[in-house]
């Protein structure tokens, strides 16, 4: 039996964090174990915002790392750079002539600049380039060039899967069954990771731990971590701190169970249980951070993976091209 398609890209934006690996990272390598997997670097997804070219080159970097040190395998997953692929740019375009206008004009990310600028008074599409526009049809080009069944992914991207989806429906009722119907796997934040505010950790709030810090930016960072000002011998409540909802995604069982009791009773200060949560953490993250500062200090070995990736991406994709360029009546 030939196994399911799993795809999923990821935007190279912000430095990857805990709430990551736990929300996307680890879910999707654990995927991989039971499904043909593509993960990529959805470089020019990005270019919609970054502006800059030595930051462009540095979160690409970085991400790859990310991946590769929390275990990803490039021998088990196709990892790969979506730029280069130059086929997925011409299968933009069918789509893009096969996609309702209307549709984008009700894309979360594209209605939200709008509704935006309007609450300003300003023009309604200010600051709005075609890339954000299209940004919907390219990620439908980069699931359906390689027949993805399965594709991970946080809450936010369901609408764009939903139009992916819509754009295969209207491809195949024109042309035949030629694309598959990808399914959105919608990763539940098992636990919603709490950032150092107490908020969602996510990079628009400014709130991350980011996962490969150096030791001493990292003790800095948790050092930042939110809470009431109780002093030590006071009793806190547990449930609403989130250094100690943090400190759980760490410690073990025993440990997280004396330390609720000593939330309860008093007696256990903050600033013990940050420097406890910096060990922890520095542990857990000691040996992935090795590998990413490994494959940071010798980009050309992260090149040449992303690049056996893009080879073994880029036959899939000339295939599914040459089958979509003989439907449309472009192969003659
Ligand atoms: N839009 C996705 C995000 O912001 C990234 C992405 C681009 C993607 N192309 C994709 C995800 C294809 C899944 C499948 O996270």
């Amino acid at each position: 039996m030939t196994q399911e398609i799993a795809l999923t890209g990821i935007k190279p934006t912000g430095t990857p964090h805990i709430g990551n690996l736990f929300g996307a990272i680890q879910p999707a390598i654990a995927m991989a174990k039971s499904y043909s997997a593509l993960y990529f670097i959805a470089d020019y997804h990005a270019l919609t915002t970054v502006r800059n070219q030595k930051a462009m080159q540095e979160q690409i970097r970085q991400v790859a790392a990310t991946w590769l040190a929390a275990g990803l395998n490039p021998d088990e997953v196709i990892f790969y750079r979506q730029s280069a692929i130059p086929e997925v740019f011409e299968f933009t375009w069918v789509l893009s002539c096969l996609a309702p206008k209307g549709l984008m004009n009700r894309a979360h990310s594209y209605k939200d600049a709008v509704a935006k600028n309007e609450a300003k008074r300003l023009d309604s599409d200010k600051g709005v380039n075609m890339g954000l526009y299209n940004y919907p049809v390219l990620m439908a080009a980069d699931i359906l060039l390689y027949s993805a069944h399965k594709v991970p992914v946080g809450q936010d991207q369901k609408q764009h899967l939903e139009i992916a989806r819509d754009i295969a429906q209207a491809f195949n009722q024109s042309y035949g069954e030629l694309l598959v119907l990808p399914e959105p796997i919608i990763q539940e934040a098992v636990q919603t990771i709490p950032g150092i505010d107490g908020r969602k950790m996510s990079k628009s709030y400014d709130n991350v731990i980011p996962l490969y810090l150096p030791p001493k930016d990292l003790k800095k960072r948790i050092n930042q971590i939110v809470t009431d000002s109780k002093g030590v011998d006071e009793p806190k409540d547990a449930e609403s701190c989130n250094l100690f909802q943090i400190f759980k995604l760490f410690a073990t069982p025993q440990r997280i169970a004396e330390v609720e009791l000593a939330y309860t009773e008093g007696g256990l200060g903050y600033g013990h249980l940050k420097a406890e949560l910096f060990e922890l953490l520095d542990t857990f993250v000691a040996p992935g951070r090795k590998t990413y500062t490994h494959y940071l200090t010798h980009p050309q070995e992260l090149d040449r993976i992303l690049a056996q990736g893009a080879k073994k991406a880029r036959a899939i994709a000339q295939a599914k091209l040459k089958q979509v360029r003989q439907a449309i009546g472009m192969d003659s």
